[in-house]
């Protein structure tokens, strides 16, 4: 944790809480409900990678502070909505009631839209960058957020179980894999692929960070599967054992803990590997990533 880079942490933290989305009375409460969430704590994992990132490729952090922002409003969103009685039905985040209980099933709903579609008009309006590395940047996040992406990869997590009697899917790695990829990696590999897009970085710089940043995502969900097991609802701020109680297919699931522990190895392996194929300063980079690997929160 003491590796963690807590310098941009602090800058995301700072920048978040700046925020304000409603200045007029009849919304107030809305506003209340996507803040609550917003600045409930959190690791803040994905727009400290979007700011190391562009820290390694030579640009000032701070210069990305919209998009990292934004990526954290539509990750905080993606939170609300899978804590729904409809999807995972958890009533603890970061430490504190979920939205639905703290405001209610509707506020709750708003509030994940409302936070979706603030961060598109942040991105817009406060991202400096030319029209097209913005526009490019953009669309690599709506895309990573979308049906391929983090909410087609909820899908199949909610559909995965039977309708009639919660049997469930086969569970094959790659099936298991895809389905991670989708719902956690593409939103994580996108923290840093948008901002390589800001930057302006060749493609050909771009191949070793977009494969460190796939098995980053990867690697993150697998951590997320082990926790649900090993972890307490005080240690992870969210309720522990969540996935078996609603039978989800997750590494520890389909592999065994001894087994995903393995995999999670792997995976951190192959990310450290791709990333020391980059040509520019990525110590930063190499932390977050064992942070990813070894936190307990
Ligand atoms: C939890 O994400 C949801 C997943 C994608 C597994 P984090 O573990 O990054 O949650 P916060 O932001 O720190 O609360
Ligand atoms: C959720 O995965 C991934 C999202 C897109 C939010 P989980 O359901 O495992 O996340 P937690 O464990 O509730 O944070
Ligand atoms: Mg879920
Ligand atoms: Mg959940
Ligand atoms: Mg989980």
């Amino acid at each position: 944790m003491s590796e963690y880079p807590e310098d941009l942490r602090e800058l995301v933290d700072r920048y978040l809480e700046s925020l304000r989305f409603s200045p007029s009375r009849p919304t107030a409460g809305l506003e209340e409900a996507m803040r609550y969430s917003l600045l409930a704590g959190g690791k803040r994992i994905r727009p400290v990678l979007a700011l190391a990132t562009a820290r390694s490729i030579g640009m000032e952090p701070e210069s990305v502070l919209p998009a990292a922002a934004a990526i954290e409003l539509i990750h905080t969103y993606s939170l609300i909505h899978d804590d729904l009685p409809a999807m995972d039905d958890d009533d603890l985040r970061r430490g504190m009631q979920t939205s639905h209980v703290k405001f209610g099933e509707n506020v709750a709903i708003l509030a994940g839209d409302g936070l979706f579609a603030e961060a598109m008009r942040l991105f817009c309006e406060r991202q400096q960058g030319t029209a097209t590395c913005v526009v490019a940047a953009l669309g690599e996040l709506v895309a990573a957020t979308g049906v391929d992406g983090m909410v087609g990869g909820q899908y199949v997590d909610v559909t995965q179980i039977d309708v009639k009697g919660g049997a469930r899917v086969a569970a094959d790695a790659e099936a298991l894999r895809e389905m991670h990829a989708l719902k956690t990696g593409r939103l994580i590999a996108a923290s840093v692929g948008a901002v390589l897009l800001l930057g302006e970085t060749p493609e050909t710089a771009r191949i070793p960070y977009r494969t460190f940043a796939d098995e980053l995502g990867v690697l993150f969900q697998i951590v997320d599967d082990i926790l649900d097991v090993t972890g307490s609802d005080e240690e992870l701020g969210k309720p522990s054992g969540s996935d078996e109680r609603h039978g989800k297919l997750t590494y520890v699931s389909a592999f065994g803990l001894d087994r995903a522990r393995e995999l999670a190895s792997e995976s951190h392996q192959k990310a450290c590997e791709a990333l020391a194929e980059a040509d520019t300063r990525t110590d930063d980079l190499a932390r977050i990533t064992d942070f990813i690997h070894t936190r307990d929160v």
